[in-house]
């Protein structure tokens, strides 16, 4: 009898299934050298659990983040090009004349001029909590978890003073323009939003001859904070963000939405608390009852929104919603 005989429909079904189980659990060699070379290149970029900078697979991702886009201003990085100076400039356009390289000058003579951050590698788990104004906080008992992080990144006014429990009270960064400026202490950097040449000037002036109080409005002439830990986002980062990851929606980024930015190039991870609408839809912040403006206004809220969870869904931000 030939072994052709013998296929009966139950010894087909047998030998089917013994070579079901056989592929299934013998290790595929070509499989086993690709893992353990992804894992090699991949795992390597922090010492996180997970990494920003992790899986440069995701082509949303990578088409948007450009590493090499300087997020904070130095002598060195200041030169601009000619759009780039022309588009930060038509934001709030200015009748004061001013010459971008003195400003640059004088304020590298005051600041310190260095090359923030760029110590990313294997080795480092930088993690980082950024902290919006929203009235979602309230209730939240977020407090000794945004504390946890290395980094703690607070927007314009946002205490922390009674609002502990729920906001913490670690501010290592603080980002500011001069309408919105509050007094800082020792340990954080006053992180300045140049929204236009102006906010330059007025940075330069409220930690020397405290001229000027005016920009379109009042500002303080001066406030406390540490001359050595000011840093200064770089104008080209804004048009960055406004053009890459936000498309041009709205005329400029929000000052919450370039912080989360600024956390995605320089930290490991980040972590976002208070932003977005309390549960009642409301868009209050925690210690005022100033309705704000996220969901529309000058900076194209609802596009930001999605943009933030869009990086949520990626794995590259994490959302806490807060309880209100
Ligand atoms: O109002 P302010 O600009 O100081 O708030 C800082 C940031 O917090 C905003 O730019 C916005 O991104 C975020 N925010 C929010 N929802 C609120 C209040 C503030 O998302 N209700």
């Amino acid at each position: 009898m030939n072994i052709f005989s013998r296929l009966t429909p139950r010894n087909i079904a047998l030998l089917l299934s013994f070579m079901t189980i056989f592929l299934l659990y013998t290790p595929n060699p070509i499989n086993n050298t690709t893992d353990s070379f992804d894992d090699s290149i991949f795992e390597a970029s922090c010492s996180c659990k997970t990494c920003i900078m992790g899986f440069m697979d995701d082509d949303w991702f990578v088409y948007r983040y450009d590493p090499t886009t300087p997020a904070l201003l130095n002598r060195k990085n200041s030169a601009m090009r000619r759009d780039t100076y022309k588009w930060w400039r038509g934001l709030q356009p200015s009748t004061f004349r001013v010459n971008y390289s003195e400003v640059v000058d004088q304020l590298f003579s005051l600041f310190p001029d260095k090359e923030h951050y760029s110590d990313a590698g294997p080795d480092r788990c930088r993690t980082c909590a950024v902290v919006g104004n929203s009235a979602n906080l309230l209730g939240s008992h977020y407090g000794s978890l945004i504390d946890f992080h290395d980094v703690v990144i607070r927007i314009n006014k946002g205490p922390t003073k009674g609002y502990e429990k729920d906001v913490g009270s670690k501010t290592t960064h603080r980002i500011l323009y001069p309408e919105s400026a509050v007094d800082l202490d020792n340990s954080t950097h006053l992180v300045l939003f140049p929204f236009k040449i102006r906010d330059m000037q007025w940075l330069i002036s409220t930690f020397t001859t405290r001229h000027i109080t005016r920009t379109y409005t009042r500002v303080k002439s001066s406030i406390n904070a540490d001359e050595n830990k000011v840093m200064i986002l770089h104008p080209a980062f804004i048009k960055y963000v406004y053009e890459k990851w936000l498309l041009k929606h709205g005329r400029y980024p929000s000052t919450g939405f370039i912080t989360i930015l600024f956390a995605l190039h320089i930290c490991d991870q980040v972590n976002v608390f208070g932003f977005g609408a309390s549960s009642t839809g409301t868009w209050h912040h925690y210690f005022d009852k100033t309705r704000t403006h996220y969901k529309g206004g000058p900076h194209g809220g609802d596009f930001e929104n999605k943009t933030m969870h869009q990086l949520q869904q990626r794995n590259k931000i994490s959302i806490y919603k807060g309880y209100r």
